[in-house]
């Protein structure tokens, strides 16, 4: 067989282009609230997808390096707050320090949700999860949740990632 067809380790220039290629894919915005023991946090995260129609399941993409990692390995729950398009201030809140050295639920209105997870005021939807699996891809765990509860405030429209909204 001739060409170059079977797939290589990447050079280091073509992973950065491969970075680059894949910004082109779409993303909605969500707050991923977690909890283990006393210690709450959020993070936002726009690597999050349904998974399964029935039962309902969810998974996100969490970075091995966050605090978020740590309370979504140690907990059971979690809850995908799918931020309205109003609601960028916010994301950048939670997405832009860590909850090891700052309390982002602090000023910020929420309640606990049935999972006991926080669920944050004037979003979109809420999606409270039990973990039932987590998967390790790459430098990121894909947690899977099956969906406990839900509710959809449909007055409000869900944000799309835009990142030159976050990173302009
Ligand atoms: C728009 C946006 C999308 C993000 N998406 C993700 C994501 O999908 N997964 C992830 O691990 N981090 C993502 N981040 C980065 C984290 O939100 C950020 O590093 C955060 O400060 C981690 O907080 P923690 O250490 O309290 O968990 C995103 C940040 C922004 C602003």
């Amino acid at each position: 067989m001739s060409g170059s067809a079977s797939p290589t380790l990447d050079e280091s220039s073509t992973m950065s282009e491969h970075q680059n290629n894949l910004r082109a894919m779409n993303y909605g915005v969500y707050v991923v609230t977690s909890q283990w023991g006393d210690k709450v946090n959020g993070l936002t995260a726009a690597w999050a997808s349904q998974v399964s129609l029935m039962p309902p399941m969810v998974a996100v993409a969490i970075d091995k390096r966050w605090y978020s990692h740590e309370l979504l390995s140690g907990g059971e729950h979690f809850t995908v707050n799918v931020l309205a398009d109003d609601q960028v201030s916010l994301g950048k809140h939670f997405g832009s320090k860590s909850g090891r050295t700052t309390d982002k639920l602090g000023g910020v209105e929420w309640k606990p949700g049935v999972n006991g997870v926080p669920r944050l005021k004037g979003c979109r939807a809420w999606i409270e999860c039990r973990k039932i699996d987590s998967l390790s891809t790459g430098d990121h765990t894909l947690f899977i949740g099956e969906v406990l509860a839900s509710e959809l405030d449909g007055a409000k429209t869900g944000q799309v990632y835009d990142r030159g909204a976050y990173y302009g």
